[in-house]
């Protein structure tokens, strides 16, 4: 990924040559580059702030450096596969940056940074800027910092965390706070007794038991608690998954591959029974296939009893960014009529982003039952005819 940074203090990017991110740096992970706005100023003192027409207090950033700075950021850095980025000013009159939006521009090729100083940049920057790129204001929060450098720090942070090969264990990313609505459980190491000067602090039981099932319990309640604790504001998203969150709901990693393909089979059998055909994708794919629909896609598991038993897919459609298209919805045969299929279509919904206006999946045009559900969850089939023979295609309005 390439990232660029317009700044009148490069020096505050410096922490970006430490750590991980440091080292993604000089792996080729990550192709970061900081540009002074002031070098782009064309007086001679390389003014870039100005009073404010209409009067009020501080100064606004002038429009000429900044014009020039990202039109040289664009002729820098395009590509005939990427002809330019998408421009991030941090504000704390942004749209909120969360995880859900880190992941998704961490699967963007090319980002760029404007930091705004002082009461802010003139207006028509933003329109400069519009008109030759995807421009997104982004806040960290709702307190006031004195400039967007400390937000891109932890922007580029969030972001390039989740690029692959930054964090050396790919895993420790799923199973984390904001990762799926709710917070981190407590974690602990040795000692497993501690003798904290009067006190003797020990590390809960079941952690020590060997029960895998028993600590995956134990971690979920955790997570309930103090979300229901710290941040009581996340609970309503999450409580869409009621019956599901009681199956661990969390984002597939390339270890599931094998029992997702075992719970598509067991599943699609059936499909391939009533609809007379078994060439139907989930059937004849194989494990790699599987993986790199891990890949393509955000994928959730779900898990009772040790056993991997619910599953969905999403992503943003490569043909129309405002529709989010659902698949592989599946829960195990033997759980089937207990409302946990709605439910997971309630929750890949709930993850779709706020540009994605509609929601689209397909299915067996002679799967009945299938199209109960959909039809019952607000899905009506769209009049243009399918991608694939034997199917439908369905479509609901999600805002
Ligand atoms: N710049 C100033 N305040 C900010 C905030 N809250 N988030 C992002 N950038 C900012």
């Amino acid at each position: 990924m390439r990232i660029d940074v317009v700044t009148i203090f490069p020096e505050y990017l410096a922490p970006l040559d430490l750590s991980l991110l440091g080292r993604a740096r000089r792996d080729g992970l990550l192709d970061i580059h900081v540009h002074d706005l002031r070098t782009f100023a064309t007086d001679r003192h390389r003014t870039v702030d100005d009073s404010p027409f209409g009067g009020g207090a501080g100064m606004v950033m002038t429009p000429q450096p900044w014009a020039a700075a990202l039109d040289a950021v664009v002729a820098q850095g395009r590509t005939a596969s990427m002809p330019s980025p998408h421009l991030l000013v941090p504000g704390p009159g942004g749209v909120p940056f969360t995880q859900a939006l880190a992941r998704r521009l961490a699967g963007e090729p090319w980002l760029a940074f404007a930091c705004g100083r002082y009461e802010g940049i003139d207006e028509r920057v933003y329109e400069h800027a519009a008109a030759r790129m995807p421009v997104t204001v982004v806040s960290l929060g709702d307190y006031v910092l004195n400039g967007g450098e400390v937000a891109v720090l932890a922007m580029v942070e969030a972001i390039g965390r989740l690029l692959p090969g930054v964090v050396g264990n790919a895993e420790s990313l799923v199973e984390e706070s904001h990762e799926d609505g709710l917070l981190e459980y407590p974690v602990y190491t040795r000692p497993a007794v501690w003798a904290d000067g009067d006190a003797t602090r020990a590390v809960p039981p079941v952690l020590l038991s060997g029960d895998h099932a028993a600590i995956a319990a134990w971690r979920h309640q955790q997570r309930l608690a103090r979300t229901a604790q710290r941040r009581p504001d996340l609970l309503p998203a999450s409580a869409v998954t009621t019956t599901l969150s009681q199956l661990g709901l969390r984002l597939a990693v390339p270890a599931d591959a094998e029992e997702i393909l075992v719970l598509q089979r067991a599943c699609w059998v059936p499909e391939g029974r009533i609809n007379q055909a078994w060439d139907i994708p989930p059937l004849v794919e194989t494990i790699d296939d599987v993986r790199a629909g891990l890949t393509a896609y955000r994928t959730w598991v779900g898990h009772s009893g040790g056993r991997l038993v619910v599953s969905g897919r999403a992503r943003i459609s490569p043909e129309d960014p405002a529709v989010w298209e659902l698949g592989r919805l599946m829960v195990a045969p033997d759980l089937a009529g207990r409302g946990i299929g709605r439910e997971l279509i309630a929750f890949l919904e709930s993850q779709a982003p706020d540009t994605c206006r509609t929601a689209w999946m397909n299915t067996g045009d002679r799967s009945e039952r299938n199209l109960r559900i959909y039809r019952k969850a607000g899905y009506r089939r769209m009049r243009t005819s399918p991608r694939y023979a034997g199917t439908v295609e369905l479509t609901k309005r999600l805002r």
